[in-house]
């Protein structure tokens, strides 16, 4: 279905243009009043309010011991692993609300990263991802995101360029969990909505997703040559 700019943006309207697009979307903290488990839960909310569908998950379920190649060797890979690897396979993209910790990503989350980055097919490869930061600080958690980045982009994800990172996230929220600040609200909901179209675009408009992978200039390729382009696969 062809959409003008601006055109279909009621949130109603959004729900009946959307194809078929599922997202799972979890905070990478595990203490219960997380505010990045409230900015999970808004950005899921925000996902099924324009058509798609949110898989929202608790880092919880994840958790996995220190990763140890001596027990993955021995195929005892713990259940938080297999989890988070059928939840992100059952998906076709995923959120990433994360805290900072000491400018980079907390180690509960790297390490389900390392456990997972071991399996075959690695479900990161060519998965869509949204990153999100909420923090008490100014900087809003943003220079965990971009350490984030790092394992994530390796290990083949088409991570979004734009991220959303909530500064002063202690007072950042309404009573209801709604983002207080109108400006933020729209930047946030309109930052999901950009990258839902994307990967709406890449699932079902297979034109658009060849563009896409591509380098700019380049004269249009197969599709399997232009995945090659891809380095180490
Ligand atoms: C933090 N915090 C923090 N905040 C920040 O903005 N930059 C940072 O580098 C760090 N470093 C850091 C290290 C460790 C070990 C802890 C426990 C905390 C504060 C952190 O942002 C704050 O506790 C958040 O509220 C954590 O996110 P959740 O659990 O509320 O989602």
């Amino acid at each position: 279905m062809v959409r003008q700019p601006g055109e279909g943006r009621g949130k109603v309207e959004e729900s009946a243009l959307r194809a078929p697009v599922g997202f799972l979307v979890f905070a990478a903290s595990l203490r219960a009043a997380s505010l990045n488990a409230k900015l999970a839960r808004l950005a899921a909310q925000e996902i099924e309010a324009c058509g798609g569908q949110a898989d929202l998950a608790a880092m919880r379920d994840f958790d996995c011991p220190s990763y140890d190649q001596d027990v993955q060797d021995s195929g005892k890979v713990p259940p938080g692993a297999v989890l988070f690897r059928e939840r992100l396979e059952r998906a076709d993209a995923f959120v990433i609300c994360s805290p900072e910790y000491n400018f980079s990503m907390p180690g509960v989350l790297k390490n389900a990263i390392d456990w997972v980055s071991r399996m075959h097919p690695q479900p990161f490869n060519e998965r869509h991802g949204l990153l999100m930061s909420a923090s008490p600080s100014l900087a809003g958690g943003n220079r965990g995101l971009w350490a984030l980045r790092v394992p994530l982009e390796h290990l083949g994800a088409r991570l979004y360029p734009e991220m959303f990172s909530l500064a002063q996230a202690g007072e950042a929220f309404t009573a209801g969990g709604d983002i207080a600040n109108p400006e933020l609200r729209t930047r946030f909901a309109s930052g999901i909505r950009g990258f839902m179209d994307l990967v709406e675009a890449a699932k079902h408009y297979p034109c658009a997703k060849r563009q896409w992978i591509e380098f700019p200039g380049e004269p249009g390729l197969p599709a399997g040559q232009a995945a090659r382009m891809t380095p180490g696969r």
